[in-house]
């Protein structure tokens, strides 16, 4: 058997809610994400918003959601059809490990086969979260050199990856 951590994402399923519900983020990030009880409150009442849990081994450890129309989210409309990634979390037991990265690369291609017509993911992540910026730019995502100010927690950069045509 490999030692590399099945990692995987997925709709949100009833069954992993109480898991789902107990995953926390440090202190100190919490600024940048939202509890995953809000999270779901706020996803029940947004049309085209969707739960996703990151598993490993089948078990939650993390979570995020995806507006089918990022607008909400950039405060400005896309040119082309444009998915929203938000609230994307490691739980802080998991942290540091490679599996947000590994995570970043199953909802890439996760996102591409599900929403073919989609030509882009757009994210806010603010200008203080290092580690997010750091794991995104790894990923592929594009800076656009925007800042949005919507957010609780002060600026954000507006960065954009195009999935595969
Ligand atoms: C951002 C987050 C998802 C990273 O998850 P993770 O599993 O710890 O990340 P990984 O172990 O896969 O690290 C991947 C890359 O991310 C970056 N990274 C991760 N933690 C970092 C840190 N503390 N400082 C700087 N860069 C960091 C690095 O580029 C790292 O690659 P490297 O280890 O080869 O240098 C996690 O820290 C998290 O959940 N943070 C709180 C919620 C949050 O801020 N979400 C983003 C909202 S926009």
């Amino acid at each position: 058997m490999s030692d590399t951590p099945d990692i995987r994402v997925s709709p949100v399923q009833p069954a992993w809610l109480s898991a789902l519900l107990a995953l926390r983020v440090a202190d100190e990030q919490r600024a940048f994400v939202g509890a995953v009880a809000d999270q779901l409150a706020d996803i029940a009442h947004c049309p085209g918003s969707e739960a996703m849990a990151i598993l490993r081994h089948d078990v939650p450890i993390g979570f995020y959601r995806i507006e089918t129309r990022a607008d909400s989210i950039a405060g400005r409309a896309f040119a082309q059809p444009t998915l929203g990634l938000r609230a994307f979390f490691i739980d802080q037991r998991w942290q540091g490990q490679g599996l947000g990265q590994q995570a970043l690369a199953a909802l890439l291609s996760d996102l591409a086969t599900r929403h073919p017509v989609a030509r882009q993911v757009a994210l806010t992540v603010n200008v203080r979260n290092v580690a997010a910026i750091a794991l995104y730019r790894r990923a592929g995502f594009v800076d656009t050199g925007e800042l949005y100010h919507g957010g609780p927690a002060g600026p954000q950069h507006l960065l954009l990856y195009a999935l595969p045509a």
